[in-house]
């Protein structure tokens, strides 16, 4: 981490009165802490999140302030920047976030969320990143780099095992240890050592019964005294239970949803303790000097202040980064037949159904919700591009509920853990007759022409902080609409928008090209038609896998999921394609999949090892992608190793690195991915530690994890550890 001025810290702190001290470490307002202005220190200002800066509210009441001041930049979800899997993506869409964030005043950005998707259930998946810790690890540290090139904190969150939102304030979770360090730990580890970041946020739930938040486990033995990390830690919003507990742990700033700032745990409750000699005031310094060891590394105090990024927001710089983020993120995964791209100038009608082609989600989802500048819907994306000559007929295919009147201010009862989001079981009759008369209408118009997307999918009343969702299926009687217009014609091009893994089983056999798109931001809908079209080459991949039904996944089948009380992950490693994989479960679409509308070959793979390092290994892994195909494309390559014999159960394989190539049609390019002994180990609880075995091991370059086009067995003759 950055170093600063120290001397300058001991003589603040020095000056500093008990009452200031305690000001600093708890919310004094919803999103800022309170500053100490005879020091010159200021408030720590805050806020969500990671599609962009959200709304400004009032200092003390989650009044929307109402002005028009605060649309943003709405960016590609967290879910989408890892279909990228384009690491300097990853730096750019964030220095648009860090950029705005600063340009809106803030000083700490609430983002980027990286829990690892667990079970495709969870509400907030469309906020994180991948079940693969590797691919979390090589995408957040450049999105964190970005955040703070503009001297704005990122809040890499939630710490930690936040996998699931039922129960979400009290949920005790339990796993192993080893898959706490090789699954859940690994992306916090590198936004720490590799990424920098200078805050962190603990989770609500319970790790081992202890609130995260507060967690001397984590927030003191791992973090500080482990990972020796001296950024601030923030708490979740209301996720303290117990003034003892947060004072001596590693926390270092208390925020709540609630505006009886006074009477937080380490507020008044605090400075009675340590007025009393009942918390030793020494735990509070520490919290201060991690604060201002902060403030001075993003140039809020001393000399530098005058040299700090003043950002800016709504830049149209900004707008060309999101679009070809989005770009980057959409994933074909499926085309039969070459059915997509549509040829524009062979379009004279073209059928578009369901409502997510025309609706708009950047307002929703929790507290990831934003004020977006603009957000283009698949519809007007799609009429952009096409231009006047094409008409475009539109039938809304399913009804959707009138959503619930949203809370303006839902966040302050967001402590009554009551949330479950239970789907209708049974419709009242209107609604059913209205949803068959839709249903008639766009299988009506599929029946008329001849070119028909059907836009599919979720929305944020099921992508959403708070509740997880009861099943895989698609709402709204979607299966049976695309089941029914792809009976009159079976043509028709499917496009699920979605954060989390649908259910497409009973219709995916029949579906020619189905295309997917995560919450992709405020030029999403460009995007897509520029990928309908073939304007773009679509080069996503999933970042996790798409099972065929729940109860599949290693979550629900061996562990537990969604339940309250107490959740033990009895899956243990086994997470995603660690356990799909190993135990050859058949999947609709296997972790790391997606199309192109060129071809690649895969060539002269060459592995070299070198063990004349005491310490550590290095070996090279060196191919060749050509692009086969008639048109520019990007090929994303990913390197798993195979274990072959372990002392410990250990997955078939594991993602350990990876490259996306840009190639011209008939262009190849010849790369090399170095490893070392982080990328052969296994977390071993008896050692303490990681321990690489001697032994066989496979190296596979493919194209998806169930997609393996070369291999290579090398042999490492020593033991390492680390
Ligand atoms: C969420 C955090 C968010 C915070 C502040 C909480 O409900 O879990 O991710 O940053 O609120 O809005």
């Amino acid at each position: 981490m950055r170093k600063v001025n120290e001397a300058l810290i001991d003589d603040l702190l020095s000056q500093l009165t008990l009452e200031e001290k305690i000001g600093m470490i708890h919310g004094q307002g919803l999103f800022q802490t309170a500053g100490v202005p005879r020091l010159g220190i200021p408030p720590m200002k805050m806020s969500d999140g990671p599609m962009g800066v959200r709304n400004e509210f009032a200092l003390d009441s989650w009044i929307n302030v109402g002005t028009t001041d605060d649309y943003v930049s709405y960016l590609p979800s967290t879910s989408a920047l890892a279909s990228t899997w384009n690491r300097e993506l990853a730096y750019r869409t964030g220095a648009v976030l860090g950029a705005e964030a600063r340009g809106r005043g803030k000083d700490v950005i609430l983002a980027p969320g990286i829990n690892i998707k667990r079970s495709p259930l969870c509400g907030r998946n469309f906020e994180y990143m991948s079940e693969d810790p590797r691919l979390v690890e090589e995408m957040v540290v450049p999105l964190i780099k970005g955040i703070q090139e503009y001297d704005v904190a990122a809040c890499v969150k939630h710490f930690a095992a936040n996998n699931q939102e039922t129960d979400r304030l009290e949920v005790d979770t339990y796993l192993d240890e080893r898959s706490l360090r090789e699954i859940y730990f690994p992306g916090f580890k590198a936004s720490i050592d590799k990424g920098e970041s200078y805050t962190i946020m603990g989770a609500y739930n319970r790790l081992y019964g202890e609130y995260c938040s507060q967690s001397r486990f984590l927030l003191t033995k791992v973090l500080r005294e482990e990972w020796n990390y001296d950024g601030a830690v923030i708490s979740d919003w209301g996720a303290v239970k117990d003034t003892k507990e947060a004072a001596e742990s590693g926390l270092d700033i208390e925020m709540s949803v609630t505006s009886n700032f006074d009477n937080y745990y380490m507020a008044n409750p605090l400075l009675k303790a340590v007025k009393k000699g009942k918390i030793d005031e020494e735990h509070i310094d520490k919290k201060i000097r991690n604060i201002l060891r902060t403030m001075l590394r993003l140039k809020m105090i001393g000399e530098e202040r005058k040299e700090r990024a003043s950002g800016t927001y709504n830049d149209p710089l900004h707008r060309e980064i999101i679009l070809e983020c989005a770009e980057e993120s959409i994933i074909l995964l499926k085309n039969e037949d070459n059915r997509l791209p549509l040829k524009k100038s062979e379009i004279s009608t073209i059928g578009v159904i369901g409502q997510n082609a025309e609706r708009v989600h950047s307002n929703g989802g929790g507290s990831a919700e934003i004020k977006a500048l603009y957000e283009i819907s698949p519809l007007l994306g799609l009429k952009m591009q096409l231009g006047g000559n094409a008409t475009v007929r539109y039938a809304r295919g399913y009804y959707v509920p009138e959503a619930k009147k949203k809370e303006l201010n839902w966040q302050s009862n967001s402590l009554d853990n009551q949330n479950i989001n239970k789907k209708e079981k049974s419709l009242p009759k209107t609604i059913k007759s209205r949803q068959e008369e839709l249903l008639q209408e766009a299988v009506a118009l599929a029946k008329e022409v001849e070119d028909v997307i059907i836009f599919a999918g979720l929305d944020h009343e099921y992508d959403v902080e708070g509740k997880d969702r009861s099943d895989m299926d698609l709402p709204y009687g979607q299966d049976r609409l695309i089941q029914e217009v792809l009976k009159v014609n079976p043509n028709a091009i499917v496009v699920i928008v979605g954060g989390s893994p649908v259910e497409m089983d009973s219709w995916s056999k029949d579906a020619k090209a189905i295309v997917w798109t995560y919450y992709a931001g405020m030029e999403g809908g460009t995007a897509l038609a520029k990928v309908l079209l073939g304007k773009v080459n679509p080069s996503g991949k999933i970042a996790e896998s798409f099972p065929k039904k729940l109860m599949d996944s290693p979550a629900h089948k061996l562990g537990e999921f969604g339940k309250h009380g107490k959740v033990t992950y009895n899956e243990g490693i086994f997470v995603g394609y660690r356990y799909y994989d190993s135990y050859n479960i058949e999947l609709e679409f296997p972790f790391g999949h997606g199309l192109s509308y060129t071809t690649f070959e895969y060539k002269d793979l060459a592995v070299t090892i070198d063990e004349s390092d005491e310490d550590d290994i290095k070996v090279e892994v060196k191919a060749t992608i050509k692009n086969t195909g008639d048109i520019p494309g990007a090929e994303i390559v990913q390197l798993y190793v195979a274990d072959m014999k372990s002392s410990l159960p250990r997955p078939v394989q594991e993602l350990k690195g990876f490259t996306k190539l840009y190639l011209y049609p008939n262009e190849e390019e010849t790369f090399t991915i170095t490893l070392n002994k982080e990328s052969f180990g296994f977390y071993d609880e008896k050692e303490h530690g990681f321990v690489v075995e001697p032994g066989e091991f496979e190296i596979r370059l493919a194209a998806s994890s169930r997609d393996i086009r070369l291999r290579k067995t090398i042999k490492v003759d020593k033991k390492y550890s680390y």
